[in-house]
């Protein structure tokens, strides 16, 4: 959501600027930006409403230059998708410009005081706020000093930090934010609180972003600010200023993104790249957890004892959207694996409900992206209360990986495509493999604990296995693109199956999908059953297979298509009561949600093409949501 992009050095900025934006797409925007400084003063925007490739069509009729420069692309909070509205802001009569990631949450009070003080807004956004406010502490600043840019290079832009710090102690609510001065065009300050930020390390030049993906190819070395860091970009220097530190060494570590790794790799959308990818990024989220010899997982990153993690009596799992319904297989997994009690609550509730929880109590925040702003406070506030949180993260750096006492990687590698595929897939592992972990400190046999192990590893051979499906999902996808509603119903571990399943489908073809377990259906959906609604049952051979079938006879017997995701030998027992069978392998029941969500993935991803949506950027929606 929102992404940023900044450039000082030696070649032209903006190549850098829309290269860097259209990395940032996966993000989802709704309009970009950019503005580039030249030495003879000049400070030129180009912005448009809509697609990266509406302010590229602008640029290549009237090109801008200039060796220092930022971008944004926008995901509208406070007013709606237009030129105005687009990032950069300008502020004062051309000073500077702002771009912006993240809420100001008193915004309202700032502009009203700024425009009393006479300055005029063009836009519906809180950004411009932080623009005239900027040029409100530069005017009374420059006033007294009235410095050269020479002059400025000489006290370290100190005088230009003053002001942006000054800007920042009046702002409450979230940023990650770039700031460019028209008459010191050498040099980008950029700050942060909430919302991530990146200084990529060049020779010569530097490079900013709001995540790591627009430096890929780029460089190698970065640079994660950390909450209250300002830092103060030039070509050659780069320093990294604290709100309570002071001035501190840049931490510069080693980027391990491979540009395969952000790119389409053959595939038509990176939503298909990544459904494909999973067998290796399962392998990944394993690899080296697994320890046969004791029958048992291992974690290098918990950070806590053995001791401690006996003495766990409850574990909360958190997140949002995908993330949740990983959480709800945890559940599932952990007290059938390790007979904890769990609890699954929205990250966005969580954060407001005060629940009581006792000591020994486990918090786990569960995210791809590690940005979710509903997560991280929920995060934030489970810590408040004395909790141990830990997160269950996609993304190394990410704030709430840092934020946390300890964690799991997923290392599923970069996720582009908004709607969430791989990591999925690669939570639920997580969980699993935390489930037979905590499971083996209780009550797990060896013997118990090897067959899992068994399990896991035959799993991605597996996945690859339910892959095959892809061509006959894409044939039902063509028979039913056209339907209004669709039901997911399953039961038991595929109850969030069905969920996550139903939320596929709504993000990338906007169709109207429930997902429910199979049973409750009657109590309700079963009302908007017809001959165009169709139900697709999540029916792996199981426990409650019979009882699952009992609902399709249900569904049928009221004249709705049935599609029916399951094994050989629940196809053979279905027979004609589905109109459609997708087959996957045979797994273990607590492996189920992962082998049984190739399918729906597919399916959506196939409705969504048929339907000629924008796969990998649905409308409305944002990869990472750093908003509340
Ligand atoms: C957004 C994305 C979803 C994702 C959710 C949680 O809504 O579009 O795909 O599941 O955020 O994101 P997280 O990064 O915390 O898993």
């Amino acid at each position: 959501m929102c992404g940023i992009v900044g450039y000082v050095g030696h070649r032209d900025c903006v190549d850098f600027l829309l290269q860097g934006l259209r990395r940032l797409e996966y993000r989802g925007y709704d309009s970009s930006g950019v503005v580039a400084l030249t030495h003879g003063g000049r400070m030129q925007t180009a912005k448009a409403a809509g697609r990266l490739d509406k302010l590229i069509g602008r640029l290549a009729h009237s090109p801008i230059h200039g060796t220092t420069g930022v971008g944004h692309t926008r995901w509208a909070t406070h007013g709606p998708a237009t030129d105005e509205n687009s990032h950069p802001h300008i502020g004062g009569d051309g000073l500077l410009a702002v771009v912006h990631n993240g809420v100001i949450e008193n915004f309202r009070s700032l502009k009203e005081r700024l425009e009393a003080a006479g300055y005029i807004f063009r836009s519906a956004t809180d950004t411009e706020v932080v623009a005239h406010l900027i040029a409100s502490y530069w005017e009374q600043e420059h006033a007294a000093t009235s410095l050269t840019a020479a002059e400025m290079v000489e006290q370290n832009y100190e005088p230009l930090v003053r002001c942006v710090r000054a800007a920042l102690q009046k702002l409450r609510g979230t940023y990650g934010l770039a700031v460019v001065f028209r008459d010191f065009p050498d040099v980008v300050i950029a700050a942060k609180l909430g919302s991530p930020l990146v200084v990529g390390v060049g020779d010569g030049e530097h490079f900013l972003a709001s995540d790591s993906s627009p430096l890929v190819g780029v460089t190698d070395k970065i640079v994660y600010l950390d909450d209250h860091e300002i830092a103060v970009i030039t070509a050659d220097t780069l320093r990294v200023l604290h709100r309570d530190l002071g001035e501190k060494p840049a931490d510069v570590r080693t980027l391990a993104l491979a540009a395969g790794e952000v790119d389409k790799g053959g595939y038509e959308h990176f939503m298909l790249k990544e459904i494909f990818e999973q067998p290796d990024t399962l392998c990944n989220t394993m690899r080296g957890r697994l320890k046969p010899d004791e029958a048992t997982a291992h974690f290098g990153g918990l950070n806590l004892s053995p001791k401690e993690l006996r003495s766990v009596r409850r574990i909360v799992l958190t997140g949002c959207g995908t993330s949740w319904h990983a959480a709800l297989v945890g559940e599932y997994v952990i007290e059938e694996l390790a007979r904890i009690p769990v609890e699954v609550e929205y990250a966005s509730e969580l954060r407001y409900r005060n629940p009581p929880l006792d000591d020994g109590t486990l918090v786990f925040a569960i995210t791809q992206s590690g940005e979710t702003a509903d997560t991280l406070a929920a995060m934030r506030e489970m810590k408040r209360m004395g909790h141990t949180t830990l997160a269950i993260s996609n993304v190394v750096g990410s704030s709430i990986a840092k934020e946390a006492h300890g964690g799991i990687y997923l290392h599923a590698g970069p996720e582009i495509g908004v709607a969430s595929t791989k990591a999925f897939t690669s939570q639920c592992v997580a969980l699993t493999m935390l489930g037979l972990y905590l499971g083996r400190m209780r009550h797990l046999s060896p013997v118990q604990g090897a067959r899992i192990i068994d399990d896991l590893q035959a799993l991605p051979e597996q996945v690859r296995a339910a892959l095959a499906c892809d061509e006959a999902v894409r044939q039902i996808a063509d028979k039913y693109a056209q339907c209004g509603t669709f039901l997911y119903l399953g039961r038991q571990f595929n109850f969030p199956a069905a969920l996550e399943g139903a939320l596929k489908l709504k993000e990338i073809s906007y169709i109207h999908a429930e997902g429910y377990p199979a049973a409750e259906m009657k109590h309700g959906p079963i009302a908007l059953v017809d001959e165009n609604t169709p139900s697709v049952f999540i029916v792996p051979q199981g426990a409650v297979f019979e009882k699952v079938i009992s609902n399709m006879e249900e569904i049928k017997a009221r004249g709705g298509p049935v599609i029916a995701v399951t094994c050989a030998e629940g196809a053979a027992t279905i027979g004609d009561l589905a109109d459609d069978v997708i087959e996957v392998p045979t797994v273990a029941d607590f492996l189920q949600p992962i082998v049984t969500a190739i399918p729906t993935q597919l399916l959506a991803y196939y409705i969504a093409l048929r339907r000629g949506c924008d796969v990998d950027k649905p409308r409305n929606l944002a990869k990472s949501v750093t908003v509340e």
